[in-house]
């Protein structure tokens, strides 16, 4: 028997994932760390963590497998996408990474629009440029700590920075490379009317792959911080969400995504670029060699969940520990108490600002309608229910830009809840499936190494030969019906309020440190 390893170097942390050629998972491991928030706004993280974090499940998951590491005969990296690793020429870290969640590039992302010119922008990019991408970072070095910016040589994307350590090459691949505003789309290579304007040197960018194509082979040096055998072939890979819905099966027209981690993403396939004419969605390409993807991503899906466990449910945390169950399980009981709609309790999950359908950095979370009859658990439906509200948005773009949508599959910590899987079902009206496997983009990628050692025939048949339906639940009509209603409202309250908002970020900057 031979196996594949899925590394997925994520927000919270690094999980390394043993599947066999068959598919079937034979062990996983997963290390956590911190994230900085320096200033309000800010997301950072220490690049070695991740692969201190590496060198920690790499070994765990192989001998949890009690597998020989010789029979490891592919390895696939998966990870948080956007991120900005800056090195120096010794390959030295700068200075901490600014992750996709970071917002403090609104005027970066403005300079940069101008500078290039927005049409130019969209034809080279497909995407408008947002504060979580790449480039707007490597302004913002450049333009607030040029002490720094002077002494780069290469920038990295977070995955592609444990790949530099494991094998030696400066690689990415398109999936991701398509999240920097630096990448022709469109084209599958670096951008060089996005470099040149910029004034950015090519040099700093990896080489490009395929997504299963084989971009080096772990070194010496790395066999023996992770046990992994010297020679075995890395590939490519994919940011998290190409490389997620690879672990879906969602590598052809129809089949939809929603997973919700701490980001919330509706995600389809595409066999020819697409984009939303107001630029609501990120139109990227797939990990599917000549394809491409458009999804929608919204920023606090269960991000607003755990927001809401650690202030609000300090009680349900200390219950969940003496029982041994998640906190999250207990929440989702006590959510059941209120009805449909929460009684008129809506809750805006713009905690960390928005992406789809508001690229917006500075939109907030908001509880509206609260009165005295409301509890706990009309606080905890309300957020699964705005979350809810929120996948409906990109599911009505996706359906304005005639992608269509035959079947829904969901995944991530969110699908794990019967509740709110009935609640996204009854929201958006398109019932959400969950499948046989829901290893997340670990799993993509160890398929993607699959694919790349022999043993599928390309991307599509390794999803169709290991991936299958499990759940499909019924859409309660009349509770999408009264859900259709509030969701009206819930895209009311976000216009309203949209000027309150700039109010309050200006005031919040101006009163800051
Ligand atoms: C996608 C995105 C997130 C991050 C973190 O555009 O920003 O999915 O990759 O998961």
């Amino acid at each position: 028997m031979t196996y594949l390893l899925g590394i997925d170097v994520g927000t919270t942390s690094t999980r390394a994932l043993l599947i066999d050629e068959d598919g079937a998972v034979v062990a996983s491991h997963a290390t956590e760390y911190d994230l900085s928030t320096p200033r309000p706004g800010w997301a950072e993280q220490d690049p070695d963590d991740w692969w201190n974090a590496t060198c920690v499940s790499v070994p765990a998951a192989i001998e949890a497998a009690e597998i020989d590491p010789e029979d490891i005969v592919g390895v696939g990296l998966s990870g948080q996408m956007h991120g900005s690793v800056f090195l120096d020429s010794h390959d030295d870290i700068i200075r901490p990474a600014i992750l996709w969640c970071d917002q403090r590039t609104a005027r970066q992302c403005r300079t940069i629009t101008q500078t290039v010119g927005e049409e130019d922008v969209i034809a080279e990019t497909l995407n408008p440029v947002l504060t979580g991408f790449t480039a707007p970072k490597i302004i913002w070095l450049r333009d607030e700590e040029p002490e720094h910016y002077a002494r780069v040589q290469k920038v990295l994307l977070p995955k592609d920075y444990v790949r530099l350590r494991l094998t030696g090459e400066y690689a990415t691949e398109v999936s991701d490379a398509s999240g920097t505003s630096l990448f022709n789309v469109p084209k599958r290579r670096w951008s060089e009317v996005m470099l040149d304007r910029l004034e950015l040197p090519r040099e700093w960018m990896p080489r490009v792959y395929e997504s299963p194509e084989v971009t080096g082979t772990i070194s010496a040096q790395a066999a023996e911080l992770t046990g992994l055998a010297a020679g075995t072939p890395v590939v490519g890979g994919g940011g998290d969400q190409a490389a997620g819905a690879v672990g879906n099966g969602i590598v052809r027209g129809g089949v939809v995504s929603v997973s919700t981690g701490t980001s919330g993403v509706v995600f389809a396939h595409l066999d020819e670029p697409k984009v939303d004419e107001q630029l609501r969605t990120h139109t990227f390409c797939h990990a599917v060699p000549g394809t491409w993807h458009v999804m929608g991503v919204m920023l606090s899906a269960g991000g607003s969940l755990r927001w809401l466990r650690d202030t609000l449910c300090p009680g349900e945390i200390d219950v969940a520990r003496n029982m041994g169950v998640d906190a999250y399980e207990l929440m989702a009981a006590e959510a059941a108490q209120a009805p449909v709609g929460s009684e008129g309790l809506i809750f805006l999950p713009y905690l960390s600002g928005e992406r789809t359908p508001y690229p917006n950095p500075n939109a907030r979370g908001v509880f509206f309608g609260l009165s005295l009859r409301h509890e706990r658990p009309h606080m905890i439906r309300a957020v699964l229910e705005g979350v809810a509200f929120g996948l409906r948005d990109s599911f009505e773009i996706l359906e304005s830009m005639s992608v269509s949508i035959d079947e829904v599959r969901a995944s991530g910590g969110g699908a794990r809840s019967e509740l709110w899987r009935q609640i996204q079902t009854d929201v958006t009206g398109h019932p959400h499936s969950t499948i046989n496997v829901d290893e997340g983009p670990a799993y993509g990628v160890a398929l993607l190494a699959a694919v790349a050692a022999g043993i599928y025939d390309g991307v599509p048949e390794a999803c169709e030969r290991t991936i299958d339906l499990v759940d499909t639940p019924g859409v309660d009509e009349s509770a999408h019906g009264l859900y259709a209603r509030y969701h009206e409202l819930y895209q009311n309250l976000y216009a309203r309020l949209k000027p309150e908002f700039d109010t309050t970020a200006a005031l919040v900057e101006s009163t800051d440190g």
